[in-house]
């Protein structure tokens, strides 16, 4: 059985915090980002624990993080990391919706933003680019197959993503 909250995935830097607070401040309701508790949780940045811990550790965070939402959190909308469909619970968490768009408009979007140089820098795996751009392609299919609902956001403006989402789901 699924709970009662919207579980937000997709590649990194394609917008899926902007959406959560974009959707928490239309729709009125609680929003929490997995990237955040787990910083919180640890008391250090997500690149500090990469370097200092490895990857390996941070994946082990983000189930830990999956657990306490299935235990824990209900009508809420939850913005997760960029590898966190990969938890074994996730379908149970909530309806899981999918932000889609190419490498190249993600890619775009993150060079071009305002603080795009922070941006880039506390993503780990966005260091370099190729790299980036192998990630996006091994996840592409992996990220459809367990997402619910999947929305397209190139080009579109962030009301109309928002609306469209709170048009599929009204479970919060
Ligand atoms: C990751 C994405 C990041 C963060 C970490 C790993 C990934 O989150 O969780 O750097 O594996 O794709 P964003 O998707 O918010 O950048």
């Amino acid at each position: 059985m699924k709970k009662n909250n919207i579980i937000l995935i997709g590649f990194m830097g394609i917008g899926k915090g902007t959406t959560a607070r974009a959707y928490a401040e239309q729709y009125k309701c609680f929003i929490i980002d997995t990237d955040d508790l787990i910083e919180s949780k640890e008391n250090q940045k997500i690149k500090n624990i990469f370097d200092k811990k490895g990857e390996k550790y941070f994946r082990e965070l983000e189930q830990e993080c999956a657990d306490w939402i299935l235990s824990s959190v209900d009508n809420t909308f939850i913005s997760c990391g960029g590898g966190f469909y990969n938890v074994n619970n996730l379908k149970e968490l909530g309806v899981v919706i999918l932000l889609d768009a190419s490498y190249d408009w993600i890619y775009k979007r993150l060079s071009t933003a305002e603080n795009s140089k922070a941006k880039l820098k506390k993503r780990p795996l966005f260091s370099e680019p190729k790299k980036a751009k192998k990630l996006y392609k091994e996840r592409e299919k992996a990220y459809k197959k367990v997402a619910d609902i999947v929305i397209n956001v190139e080009d579109k403006d962030l009301k109309s993503v928002i609306r469209e989402i709170h048009k599929k789901v009204t479970i919060i």
